[in-house]
């Protein structure tokens, strides 16, 4: 707030919205709220480690890694379901790997060094570099993190139930 009370004040209109109906009708948002937003504090899950509560909390509260790697339904909501299980076609219309700790098709044969390794640098196990919007989150905010946090994270994505859901793109 200070920061923003010191800046110099400007007097223009506000533009109106440019989206077009229906989104631009303000109380769909209450249709939207009922079925995707779930009020109140952060719940872990229930046989969650101190460690693990904490994993979960950054990665559902604050760095939303579902927003790119849990696939949308056709209202563009998370599909609970395919939690973290990677989606086809991303934001940019890139494609999100499973990062469940499934074998076959997730991050199971990811070690949480691993996982850590790849928060603070962007390097794969497999010594690639992450590339698009997943490199972008690495430089300017999980390479920010405290190294607790980012084991946090990872003690957290091992934790989860593993989904098989191949959309991993296939090594070179
Ligand atoms: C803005 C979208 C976005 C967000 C937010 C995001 N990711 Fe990613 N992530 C991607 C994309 C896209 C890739 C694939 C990058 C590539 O192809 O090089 C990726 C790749 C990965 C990989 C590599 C998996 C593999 O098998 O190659 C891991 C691990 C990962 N993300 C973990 C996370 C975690 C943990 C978070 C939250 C703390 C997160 N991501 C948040 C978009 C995102």
């Amino acid at each position: 707030k200070a920061h923003l009370m010191s800046l110099a004040p400007v007097v223009l209109e506000n533009r109106p919205h440019d989206v077009s109906p229906p989104f631009s009708w303000r109380w769909l948002q209450w249709g939207w709220r009922l079925l995707f937003f779930d009020e109140g504090p952060y719940v872990p899950p229930s046989d969650a480690t101190e460690q693990v509560a904490r994993g979960g909390y950054l990665v559902d509260a604050l760095t939303h890694c579902g927003e790119c790697h849990t696939p949308r339904n056709f209202l563009g909501g998370s599909d609970k379901s395919l939690y973290l299980a990677g989606a086809a076609n991303g934001a940019e219309g890139e494609l999100v790997p499973n990062i469940t700790p499934d074998d076959a098709t997730g991050i199971g044969d990811w070690s949480e060094g691993d996982l850590v390794s790849f928060m603070s640098d962007g390097m794969m196990p497999n010594f690639d570099n992450v590339q698009g919007s997943m490199a972008e989150a690495i430089d300017h905010s999980l390479s920010k993190l405290t190294e607790e946090d980012r084991a946090a994270i990872a003690a957290y994505l091992k934790s989860i139930p593993p989904i098989e859901n191949k959309v991993k793109r296939s090594d070179p």
